[in-house]
């Protein structure tokens, strides 16, 4: 019988939940692991090469389980390991998310926007080729620090009251919001009663089509009638797995 593969994707937590919930809209039946890396949450304020042997870390452990293909669900780990870690794992498939600022290029250009991502997303080179190629001189840049975190921590007296702070500034002068960590959708709702009424932007739909088509193009679609979804997270905290597979469900 042939050994079970799977899809391995991470993120610093609970928040590449977001994306695997895109992922199995059009891949419902493969077997995923999902390892949530809580205990190196925040990437977003860590040193690149600290980053990497991180992300390397997980890849290994992907792969020495069978995985078929990896997805990097976390903006920060895509930004700033992503190149590296293809140049490492030359035969493997590494997919990775990235700041869904193209798509504001593609279908909204004309209105102002705001991009929100982790400080290591904003300051790292990767989204700035991303910010220079697609900008539209009506974008602002914010750089959430700590943002991650409080949704990670899942407390929405914390998450009101960072975000009162920190978006009324932009109330009434933004139209687009790029939801530039993967932790940001869990927050779309609270996001919308502050800015109002935002055309909201987040990598993780085309990332699950690109995963599909990579998956299809070197036949590897799981023909299986039912998939399984293991969930692993690093600091084995509890309640991690509920929220997760709550979120899932959301
Ligand atoms: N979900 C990660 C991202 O997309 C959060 C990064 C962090 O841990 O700071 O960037």
């Amino acid at each position: 019988m042939d050994k079970k593969q799977y899809i391995g994707i991470f993120d610093s937590g609970i928040g590449g939940v977001t994306v695997l919930k895109e992922i199995l809209k059009v891949l419902p039946n493969e077997d995923y692991i999902y390892y949530s890396d809580s205990k190196n949450n925040p990437y977003g304020d860590k040193k690149d090469e600290e980053i990497f042997d991180i992300c390397d870390k997980i890849v290994k452990q992907f792969i020495d389980n069978n995985c078929k293909a990896i997805v990097i669900a976390c903006n920060t780990a895509s930004a700033k390991a992503a190149k590296q870690l293809r140049e490492k794992y030359k035969d493997k498939i590494i997919i990775a998310i990235e700041p869904a600022y193209k798509m504001v290029f593609d279908y909204a250009c004309e209105k102002t926007t705001l991009v929100m991502a982790t400080k290591g997303t904003i300051e790292s080179e990767k989204f700035h080729k991303l910010y220079e190629k697609y900008n539209n001189n009506k974008t602002y840049l914010l750089a959430c620090k700590g943002l991650a975190d409080i949704i990670e921590e899942g407390n929405r007296e914390k998450i009101k009251i960072y975000l009162k702070e920190n978006l009324s500034s932009y109330i009434g002068k933004v139209e687009n919001v790029v939801l530039g960590c993967t932790h940001y959708p869990i927050i779309q709702d609270e996001i919308s009663k502050i800015l109002g009424n935002v055309n909201f932007f987040n990598g993780a739909n085309s990332l699950a089509k690109h995963l599909q088509e990579v998956l299809r193009e070197k036949k590897l679609i799981n023909k299986q009638k039912r998939g399984t979804i293991n969930f692993i997270d690093s600091s084995r905290l509890s309640g991690k797995k509920e929220r997760f597979f709550k979120y899932l469900e959301m």
